[in-house]
């Protein structure tokens, strides 16, 4: 398998260009969260009762976006803080017809409240997407200096080598990550920790690291075996496209909740696998 930059040459213009920007983008990210962590004294607060974001979140999006309307001004852009949704129907009442122009879709900060607690697995998610499928993806991880790279059709890349998903086939040999949602109703609550439970029992462990783009890059590079939360475009359009270049298989363990964006994009449900296991952990945890 190629290395990332042994493989740039052969790029169609059109991602070559934005492979360049996406990478600016994330390196002028990087700087703003390291700057931010050394100083200190940045502001927090809750966009809802579990769900933090601060100011460095802000000002990363800001740098972000700034790059990514000077560069690509014709693209669309989906952002967690400043345009979560693109709005998702056309005239006739199409689902997701909004996101078939060129999208970038970004996370400023992914693990915020990693971030602010001065823990290291904080990333900069990064996707490009055409026709609502992310065919582009970086996960910048500044406190660890690893970079994740996916091309759709070219591979995928930890600081620019090849990676692979693991080639597991036992599921009781799965290391699987989840994710807590912030929502903490009792129902959400009961079926989050019944899942758990069943991981728990069948497989040899399970991390609930705090970031999901990281998660899903450590499913691509084979050091996880899977992960699965109900989550948002912007924490798995970067990692989906890294993971499914690296062998990983993508599915859903339950049902979209909604369709306030298109299927490709819908992270309700997320699964992410090493392909060996994949069919037995869905039905595992749909079950
Ligand atoms: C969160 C992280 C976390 C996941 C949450 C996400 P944020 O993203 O990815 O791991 O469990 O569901 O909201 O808020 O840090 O961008
Ligand atoms: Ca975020």
């Amino acid at each position: 398998m190629m290395t990332l930059n042994s493989q740039r040459t052969g790029l169609p213009t059109q991602i070559a260009q934005r492979l360049d920007t996406a990478e600016t983008a994330a390196a002028t990210a990087a700087k703003i969260l390291i700057a931010g962590r050394i100083k200190g004294g940045f502001s927090t607060s809750f966009k809802s009762p579990y769900d933090l974001v601060t100011s460095i979140d802000l000002a990363s999006e800001r740098a972000i976006l700034e790059i990514l309307k000077r560069e690509c001004p014709d693209d669309l852009i989906l952002s967690e803080e400043a345009s979560p949704t693109l709005g998702n129907r056309d005239q006739s009442g199409k689902s997701g017809a909004a996101y078939t122009a060129p999208l970038w879709v970004i996370d400023p900060i992914d693990g915020t409240m990693n971030y602010a607690h001065g823990l290291r697995e904080t990333a900069i998610s990064i996707a490009y997407c055409e026709q609502g499928i992310p065919v582009l993806g970086i996960v910048e991880c500044p406190f660890v200096q690893e970079t994740f790279i996916g091309i759709r059709g070219y591979g995928a890349w930890l600081n620019g080598e090849p990676i692979r998903a693991s080639v597991t086939t036992d599921i009781s040999h799965a290391l699987v990550a989840t994710g807590f949602p912030s929502q903490r109703d009792p129902q959400t609550l009961d079926k989050t920790l019944a899942r758990v439970r069943k991981v728990l029992t069948s497989c040899r462990d399970i991390r609930r690291a705090g970031a999901a783009s990281i998660d899903i890059c450590q499913v691509a590079c084979g050091r996880l075996t899977a992960f699965f939360e109900d989550i948002f475009p912007w924490d798995i359009a970067a990692g989906t496209v890294i993971a499914e270049e690296a062998g990983a298989i993508r599915g859903r363990f339950h049902d979209r909740l909604s369709d306030d964006y298109p299927a490709t994009l819908d992270a309700t449900g997320y699964m992410i696998s090493a392909p060996g296991i994949f069919t037995a952990l869905t039905e595992l945890i749909k079950k």
